[in-house]
């Protein structure tokens, strides 16, 4: 199935509202949104889908959002087959109050998935964003897209665009 599953946990509503912005973009026909919290009952939620874009912000000190926690510590236990999954990893922080710890959920979102034999793709370059450390970069990237709405929200929709435009060699959907 070449649709796409978009995956979020928010606490206050940001990532959801990023997450929406991507599911227009990319067209309701060629996705399904699910919230963590709300829609989202085990991994095989996940495993319905070939072609994943996850979505979490960063929490207490380089930590996943709530609502990724106990899927995320599921899967390391029953250790489901992500082989044959392509993914990408998007997520806001705050590069200023949280400068040391950057948008790190997606550094453990992006090691966990890799693990399980997912192929990941959609890595950003560092160059357009300032911060003094992060947990998500591999190979001198961003495993995923940062994105930040408390101090650079003028860039978000930017952002997405060329994240999307990305990913169109490796999601079928989004090159429809
Ligand atoms: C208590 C607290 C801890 C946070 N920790 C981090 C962090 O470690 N790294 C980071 O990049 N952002 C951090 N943030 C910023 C959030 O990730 C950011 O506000 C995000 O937009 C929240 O998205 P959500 O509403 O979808 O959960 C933190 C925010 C709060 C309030």
């Amino acid at each position: 199935m070449t649709k796409i599953g978009i995956f979020y946990g928010s606490t206050s509503g940001v990532t959801e509202e990023i997450a929406e912005k991507i599911r227009d973009e990319i067209g309701e026909d060629n996705c399904d949104l699910y919230s963590m919290e709300e829609d989202f009952d085990d991994v095989d939620d996940l495993l319905k889908y070939d072609y994943l874009l996850l979505g979490c912000s960063t929490w207490g000190a380089g930590e996943v959002q709530n609502d990724w926690r106990e899927p995320l510590f599921d899967m390391e236990v029953e250790k489901p087959d992500f082989s044959g999954k392509t993914i990408a990893l998007f997520g806001p922080g705050d590069c200023q109050g949280h400068s040391k710890h950057f948008v790190g959920a997606l550094g453990l979102l992006y090691d966990q998935f890799k693990a399980l034999g997912a192929t990941l793709v959609g890595a950003v370059s560092t160059e357009d964003y300032t911060f003094e450390k992060s947990t998500a970069i591999r190979d001198g990237k961003f495993v995923g897209l940062p994105l930040d709405e408390v101090n650079e929200s003028d860039k978000t929709d930017q952002r997405i665009a060329d994240w999307l435009a990305l990913l169109k060699a490796d999601f079928p959907a989004i090159a429809a």
